[in-house]
């Protein structure tokens, strides 16, 4: 992609804007603030305040084309092996189309079930067990969604195979009014499964054994292991194998979320990620939502060269929403090689973090501020809140538009370098009216396309993940010994070894 025209474009521009200021661009173009905007379905997206001009967004819409970005848009939605390296389609948008494959909607159908009884008064507590995409979507939605959940439910998620995590997650539950739902698409992962069965341990205690299976339920693409798990097949629900784990919020995955807020709104949820599918899929790259976030994601990390960028929700219900976002953006962008296995040549994924503002304001806006390195912002506000405390909101919303304001124009040079504000450092504001299943949808769909958008023109498949299986198969060679299930392998190193053995003998002490 880099020997292109359109890139080579991009890089002459690229030099030409070095020295210029986002406060003379604005200064010098009053419309600048609503023009460089794009509006879908009450999602606004200002990104006026990145360090681009007219001309910028001009080529970036090119380098889409030449990219093929249209046509690689197509192929993923209509099922073709985009997967290439897991020979799979990524088929997450059929899961919220309105008319949805029968096996989707079967599955869903079984869902609102399974959901309306949950919310039936029968179980006091629900606690999602999984871990990456089963576990950081259905809980950041959750807790997002929390107007809009059922008010006697009590919604726990269990990731960490830490038992600090397990007792902190069960802690103060009545086990006989528990329902666990073990979410794990391949019914493998040794984190979800000691959890699981810790889980089931502790429902035995207090039901007995032959009852522990009725508190529980399954999500994954394996049913035959978890109904080896002794969970009863009529209520393991289907993952698809042609979902990614970062990608399934909108199969079963979600089932902890419907139960929590019910059908009608997860049918919003679902059409809020359509509507952003579709347009995607159809409007121009110069309207297109995630189509300019991604593009304005590749702008920054490579002709810029800003390694990391930031999600700052203002919106405490989103609070994990950056860590969902970290896993979405990272596990699918974190490729040193192309779709076709040659190195890739040009940085890829950029270190995705953040935390709601306006906490964040009083840990790390100093660095954003004044230090050395430029990190681009994404700032996620909304126009009503879910709570009466609306001076709260505009405060919390000042806040959100100083930021942004006060990083992109700096302030007058004060004489004193400490006190001093250079500005121009480039963020983007994503507005919505109302923090809703439906915008949240929106907003998931739109950094899924986002991340799409940049794999295209990276051109690596941004659908697997094989860098985290190197660690998962030291780690189970490593607990064998730790457990005292194996010798010591001659073959790790060092450092590792004499780890392993300090960790053994001060165990067993404090054991003894
Ligand atoms: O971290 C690797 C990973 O495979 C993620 O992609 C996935 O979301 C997570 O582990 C959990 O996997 P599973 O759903 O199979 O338990």
């Amino acid at each position: 992609m880099q020997d292109t025209a359109e890139w080579q474009a991009l890089s002459a521009h690229r030099e030409e804007l070095d020295g210029v200021h986002l406060r003379d661009l604005f200064a010098a173009d009053p419309s600048r603030g609503e023009r460089l905007c794009a509006e879908t379905d009450g999602l606004l997206l200002d990104y006026s305040k990145s360090r681009l001009t007219d001309e910028t967004v001009a080529l970036l819409a090119a380098l889409a084309d030449a990219a093929e970005l249209r046509g690689r848009t197509e192929a993923m939605l209509e099922g073709e092996l985009v997967n290439a390296t897991e020979h799979r389609p990524a088929r997450h948008t059929a899961l919220r189309q309105p008319d949805p494959p029968p096996e989707v909607q079967d599955e869903l159908d079984r869902m609102a079930a399974f959901a309306a009884d949950a919310r039936s008064g029968r179980w006091h507590a629900v606690v999602n067990i999984g871990i990456g995409g089963s576990d950081l979507g259905p809980a950041m939605a959750t807790a997002a969604m929390e107007s809009f959940a059922h008010p006697d439910l009590d919604m726990r998620f269990l990731s960490n195979v830490d038992g600090a995590h397990f007792r902190s997650a069960t802690r103060g539950l009545d086990p006989a009014r528990t329902l666990f739902i073990v979410v794990s698409k391949t019914f493998t992962t040794v984190e979800t499964l000691t959890n699981a069965r810790t889980a089931r341990a502790w429902i035995a205690d207090a039901v007995g054994t032959e009852r522990a299976g009725d508190h529980f339920a399954a999500v994954t693409a394996s049913p035959e292991r978890a109904q080896e798990f002794g969970i009863d097949p009529n209520a393991v629900f289907a993952m698809w194998d042609w979902v990614g784990g970062r990608y399934s919020l909108g199969s079963a995955a979600g089932l902890s979320l419907m139960i929590a807020v019910g059908l009608g709104e997860f049918g919003q949820f679902l059409a809020g990620m359509h509507h952003i599918d579709e347009h995607f899929r159809t409007a121009p790259w110069t309207d297109n939502l995630p189509a300019l976030l991604g593009l304005i994601g590749i702008w920054n990390r490579n002709f810029w060269g800003w390694p990391t960028y930031a999600v700052l929700p203002y919106a405490q219900e989103l609070a994990q929403f950056p860590a969902y976002i970290q896993q979405l953006d990272m596990e699918s962008s974190g490729k040193s090689v192309r779709a076709d296995g040659a190195p890739v040549g040009i940085a890829t994924g950029p270190v995705v973090w953040g935390q709601p503002g306006t906490n964040g304001q009083h840990a790390f806006h100093q660095l954003l501020h004044q230090g050395t390195d430029i990190v681009p912002v994404d700032f996620i506000g909304f126009c009503q809140p879910n709570h009466p405390h609306i001076d709260h909101h505009d405060l919390l919303m000042a806040n959100l538009f100083a930021q942004a304001e006060a990083l992109a124009l700096g302030a007058p040079d004060s004489g004193d370098p400490h006190r001093s504000f250079a500005g121009n450092r480039p963020s983007t504001v994503i507005l919505s009216d109302q923090l809703t299943p439906r915008s949240l949808g929106q907003l998931i769909a739109l950094y899924e396309h986002k991340v799409f958008t940049q794999a295209t023109i990276w051109g690596i498949n941004p659908f697997d993940q094989w860098g985290v299986e190197l660690g998962k198969t030291l780690a189970t060679t490593i607990a064998a010994q730790l457990t005292g299930a194996a010798t010591p392998s001659p073959s790790s190193d060092s450092s590792t070894q004499s780890l392993i053995n300090r960790y053994v003998e001060r165990r067993r002490g404090v054991a003894d």
